[in-house]
């Protein structure tokens, strides 16, 4: 092999190289398809026993960038009971501005994105301590899949939202017309900005929501 026919083979095989390399963060990138989210049970045993009145509970949240979830976690960590995340089977991009586009066309076609989340035996909780983020004023669409799949009639909902400016808009609302049957208590909507440090906010709400 002479000079120029080993450097063509040498960058052929490290075009190949290159290619293998890409090809694996690909597919690593496509096949981290999350397990189905599992309802937690409270590791609170005080707060079990101290808070819920002899009441099952289960804090029930969809979040996106992680505001929503620090609220349900501070709820979960004072009331006890159970938790679960509500997850779309298919994931939202992590870019903001083609989740956004894609929230939007799921509210205008009213959507019910498939969601990843089962719940055994619903039917043991009395109280749901429900929150999500405004999207577009109103639901995340796999929020509503949740609620057709797991019927809120004659259970205490707790609705909790986070939001980037706007307050609850039709949060609340759009809540009250979907689950139908439920006994509400009042809301707690926090901007997502300050979402990490309402210890105080979440308290005294709490409070309310156990009368
Ligand atoms: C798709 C999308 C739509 C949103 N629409 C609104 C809106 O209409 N009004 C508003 O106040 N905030 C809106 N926000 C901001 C979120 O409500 C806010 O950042 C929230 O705290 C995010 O919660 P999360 O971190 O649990 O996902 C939107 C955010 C996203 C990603």
């Amino acid at each position: 092999m002479n000079r120029r026919d080993f450097l063509k083979l040498a960058g052929v095989s490290l075009l190949s190289l290159a290619a293998l390399t890409m090809g694996c963060g690909l597919f690593n990138a496509a096949k981290a398809d999350a397990p189905a989210p599992k309802v937690k049970q409270s590791t609170s045993e005080g707060a079990s026993q101290n808070m819920n009145n002899g009441k099952k509970i289960l804090v029930a949240y969809f979040s996106w960038s992680g505001n929503t979830k620090a609220v349900a976690e501070e709820i979960h960590k004072q009331v006890g009971g159970d938790i679960v995340e509500i997850v779309p089977a298919t994931p939202y991009s992590e870019t903001y501005s083609v989740t956004v586009a894609k929230a939007k066309t799921e509210q205008e076609a009213g959507a019910r994105p498939a969601i990843s989340t089962k719940i055994a035996d619903f039917e043991q909780y009395d109280t749901i301590y429900l929150g999500y983020p405004n999207w577009w004023g109103s639901m995340p669409m796999p929020v509503a899949t949740f609620i057709d799949t797991y019927k809120m009639s004659g259970k205490k909902v707790a609705p909790f939202f986070t939001h980037g400016g706007g307050g609850v808009q039709r949060c609340m609302s759009d809540l009250e017309a979907r689950a139908q049957g439920a006994n509400f208590t009042d809301y707690l909507c926090l901007s997502g900005s300050s979402a990490k440090n309402s210890q105080g906010e979440i308290t005294s709400w709490v409070k309310k929501t156990q009368n």
